[in-house]
């Protein structure tokens, strides 16, 4: 058995999603169907519903259920994009940093390259934070030419959390639509910080997914603020206020809100006991010859970064070898994104964060969640001093020979 530190790519269902599960997939009906059975799935789906709203400070008419975060995003940022230029052709813009996560920027690049979008994009800082004066200055120029403004909650490589609350303040005092990506965020903040919360938000829209928090792969939301329009991407049957159409997955949908309310339950306690965690694998490379950690330092600025992740480059490495020498010593480890890896490139957050390429290539992403143990951490602890050395070895002999 590996072990795995992996958790921002997904993490183990918990009993309490299965126990949901269990129960509800060998019987549930269609919630739409007017016979008993489907009442009772919709009432199921209802009471779902309102549980899930109540863990992120949205109201249950607020939450449209989609497959997951990347359908989420799809839905914010194009439906925003559609609705906004058809009340008024001339909002062409979209703003949003570098460091997004491709089911946001891949979606923008493809408003640009098909729909006549411009994407404009907020500058990070060196850690990976959004500039809230340079977003102000982009904000001022020409709002009514602006469709939208899109920034992530937390990032999923480094782990910065973003000051969305001031994103939404200006967005706001702009007249401008905004929508957060809260996938890593959500069941992931940083203990002391301020917990993921629609309302508190300002956001017009935010997206949640269900299996980096415990509940099975294929369910997640978006919230939609009640005031907000949106032209819907799916169309059918007219589910979710015609936003989002498609039967709804009552048995997902129950286990995703069921772990929702339990994440946040004991989020406070999970969040000191990942930073405890985290923080002995941040003391097991600091100072090692070669390594950088990217994205906001915990000791300094706790609250900055998410409670489960450690992210960092080693000079003269290559991360997809450092992490197939750390699977081959038994642990599962990422070089950046779920969704990028294995693809030789270098990473578009850090890219988007100052790096070069050369110091962009050693990137390794080590992310905890609710199975990991002390000794899971111990032995990345002891073993990573040595992996790190012998990946820098091999990243040298291989300059030499080309
Ligand atoms: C920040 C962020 N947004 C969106 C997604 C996509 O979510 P899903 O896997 O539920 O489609 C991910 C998944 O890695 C993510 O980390």
């Amino acid at each position: 058995m590996s072990r795995y530190f992996d958790h921002a790519a997904t993490t183990a269902v918990k009993p309490t999603a299965v126990e949901v599960l269990t129960e509800l997939l060998p019987t549930v009906a269609n919630p739409s169907s007017l016979h008993g059975a489907g009442r009772k799935a919709r009432l199921a789906v209802d009471s779902a519903r309102e549980q899930l709203a109540a863990a992120v400070g949205a109201d249950p008419s607020e939450v449209i259920f989609t497959s997951g975060g990347t359908e989420a995003d799809n839905l914010a940022v194009k439906g925003l994009y559609w609705q906004r230029r058809s009340e008024n052709p001339a909002r062409r813009r979209v703003l949003l940093p570098g460091i997004e996560h491709h089911a946001v920027l891949d979606t923008a690049e493809w408003l640009q390259t098909h729909e006549g979008a411009e994407l404009v994009i907020i500058p990070v800082d060196a850690e990976g934070v959004v500039e809230t004066e340079a977003l102000a200055a982009l904000l001022a120029d020409e709002p009514e030419t602006i469709a939208l403004a899109t920034a992530m909650w937390a990032n999923n490589e480094v782990g910065s959390v973003q000051p969305v609350a001031e994103i939404g303040q200006l967005c706001a005092e702009a007249g401008v639509p905004f929508h957060t990506d809260a996938v890593q965020a959500f069941g992931g903040e940083p203990a002391g910080a301020a917990p993921v919360d629609f309302a508190e938000s300002g956001a017009s829209a935010m997206a949640i997914s269900g299996h980096k928090i415990g509940a099975p792969v294929g369910i997640g939301a978006l919230l939609v603020r009640r005031d907000v329009k949106l032209t819907p991407v799916l169309h059918g049957g007219g589910q979710e206020r015609d936003i989002r159409s498609g039967t709804l997955d009552t048995a997902g949908i129950c286990a995703f809100a069921a772990v929702a309310r339990e994440v946040v339950a004991g989020r406070a306690a999970e969040a000191a006991r990942l930073t405890g965690l985290r923080d002995q694998l941040l003391a097991a490379v600091d100072g090692l010859e070669g390594v950088t950690l990217r994205g906001p330092d915990p000791r300094l600025h706790p609250q900055r970064r998410l409670a489960n992740n450690l992210h960092i480059t080693v000079d003269g490495a290559e991360g997809d070898s450092l992490l197939f020498m750390l699977d081959m010593a038994g642990f599962d480890t990422a070089t950046g994104s779920a969704c990028t890896a294995g693809v030789p490139r270098p990473s578009h957050v850090l890219m988007a964060m100052g790096l070069s390429e050369a110091e962009a290539r050693g990137a390794q992403r080590f992310t905890l969640g609710w199975t990991t143990t002390e000794e899971d951490v111990a032995a990345l602890a002891a073993a990573l001093p040595g992996i790190i050395a012998q990946s820098r070895q091999a990243g040298l002999a291989a300059q030499r020979r080309t």
